[in-house]
């Protein structure tokens, strides 16, 4: 029985290869996702970052303060001033997500991330 042709074999490599992106992006959307409405109280009520299209002015312009992602780790987990810590409502992933999120989509992030 011929399980897998040349063609299978290709498409089995092309999509070896696509997982780590994938995964990457699964996290970036997670990171988003939480943002927006998925963290409570949500980051955008209080933070304006333009890739998320939030508008919030309680906190610091995330766009203008470019915190790369051991800040925003630091502050999600610590809480800092009217910021509340998310520790007790966040996984670490979730954290690690958010952190990636917001440093790259604020161009905080080290160009090496
Ligand atoms: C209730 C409003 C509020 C919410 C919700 C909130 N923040 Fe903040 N955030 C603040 C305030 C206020 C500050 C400034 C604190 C200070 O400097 O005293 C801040 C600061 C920060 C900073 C800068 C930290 C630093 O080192 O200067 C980052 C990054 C940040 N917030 C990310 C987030 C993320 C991500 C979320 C969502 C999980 C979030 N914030 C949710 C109000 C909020």
């Amino acid at each position: 029985m011929k399980v897998l042709g040349l063609q299978g074999v290709l498409l089995a490599g092309l999509v070896l290869l696509a997982r780590p992106a994938l995964a990457a992006d699964a996290e970036w959307e997670l990171g988003k996702r939480l943002f927006n409405k998925g963290s409570v109280p949500a980051c955008a009520i209080c933070h304006t970052l333009r890739d998320a299209g939030s508008e919030g002015t309680v906190g610091p312009i995330l766009d203008e303060i470019k915190p790369d992602a051991e800040r925003v780790g630091k502050a999600l987990r610590n809480g800092l001033g009217a910021m509340p810590s998310f520790a007790k409502s966040l996984t670490e992933a979730e954290i690690k997500a958010l952190a990636r999120y917001v440093s790259q989509a604020s161009g905080g992030a080290a160009p090496t991330q």
